[in-house]
């Protein structure tokens, strides 16, 4: 048993696509989240930078006596997966693409045509193709890359003719091409334009990695008999630069009414400047 809150991280809000079916699977642990608000989108951003955001961040997390980080975050987790292990090699660190690749893998024959969408880096990396094809190398993978996503959704741009002008710019031809008939969510922001998405191509199969993280965390936890054997303490919410809209979206995802959340502006510059 272990009591000490899980950590777990993203370079904004997209990370709380995660939080909230991690609340509903194990309502005993204690959260701290970190949404590098002030810095994002990582995604367009060079891995050397991704690289050193993403190291404040988990030292900011290991210091505050977390018992696991959670990379809610496929720009990281296809970047700096392994350098955080490193870094840490006592502390279990739980990335997206494993889980969802294995997903993907289990779920998909050689006739499906899979798309995986994200980030610019996350498919630039191909780290969801090598990991799918070391499980099932049969699969058919295409990808495409949406960089506008992140800032709309950061700006609470999501429910309006504005990102459907924009999914169908990034996605009709991809879709029609390519015959997708299986979407793979790939940026942990992507989960909020599912109802969009859905709406629009209303025959494709969505995996959301969001929800395949969680299983990875409560196997990992429960396998080390790590799970908290009460709640004790309060999630506290982190953000480098907190907005109304990241408020909003964690009232949204816990009711408004919890209180036990906390909220905090945590300046990360102070950080990287001690660093420099
Ligand atoms: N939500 C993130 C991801 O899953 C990062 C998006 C970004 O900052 O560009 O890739």
């Amino acid at each position: 048993m272990d009591n000490r809150p899980i950590g777990i991280f993203d370079s904004g809000l997209g990370g709380l696509t995660c939080v909230e079916p991690l609340m509903k699977a194990l309502p005993n642990e204690r959260l701290i989240y970190f949404g590098d608000t002030a810095r994002t989108p990582y995604g367009s951003k060079a891995t050397k930078t991704i690289r050193s955001f993403s190291t404040q961040i988990a030292d900011f997390l290991v210091q505050n006596d977390v018992k696991m980080i959670v990379i809610a975050c496929n720009t990281v987790s296809a970047t700096c997966l392994e350098d955080l292990r490193y870094r840490f090699p006592d502390i279990p660190i739980i990335g997206i693409i494993e889980p969802a690749a294995a997903r993907i893998a289990r779920s998909c024959s050689s006739e499906n045509r899979v798309g995986i969408i994200g980030t610019k880096v996350t498919i630039r990396s191909c780290a969801y193709d090598h990991c799918i094809r070391r499980l099932n190398e049969y699969i058919q993978i295409y990808s495409a890359a949406c960089p506008a996503f992140v800032p709309l959704i950061e700006e609470g741009i999501i429910h309006n003719d504005i990102m459907d002008l924009t999914i169908r710019y990034y996605m009709d031809d991809f879709v029609l091409e390519n015959r997708i008939d299986t979407l793979v969510l790939g940026c942990t922001h992507y989960p909020l334009l599912r109802p969009a998405i859905e709406r629009l191509y209303p025959d494709m199969r969505i995996i959301n990695p969001s929800e395949e993280i969680v299983k990875s965390v409560v196997s990992v936890l429960s396998e080390r008999d790590m799970l908290s054997g009460e709640r004790c303490g309060e999630d506290i919410f982190y953000a480098s630069d907190l907005s109304e809209n990241f408020i909003n979206m964690i009232n949204l995802i816990t009711g408004g009414s919890d209180a036990r959340i906390k909220f905090k502006n945590f300046d990360i510059e102070a950080i990287s400047s001690e660093q420099s």
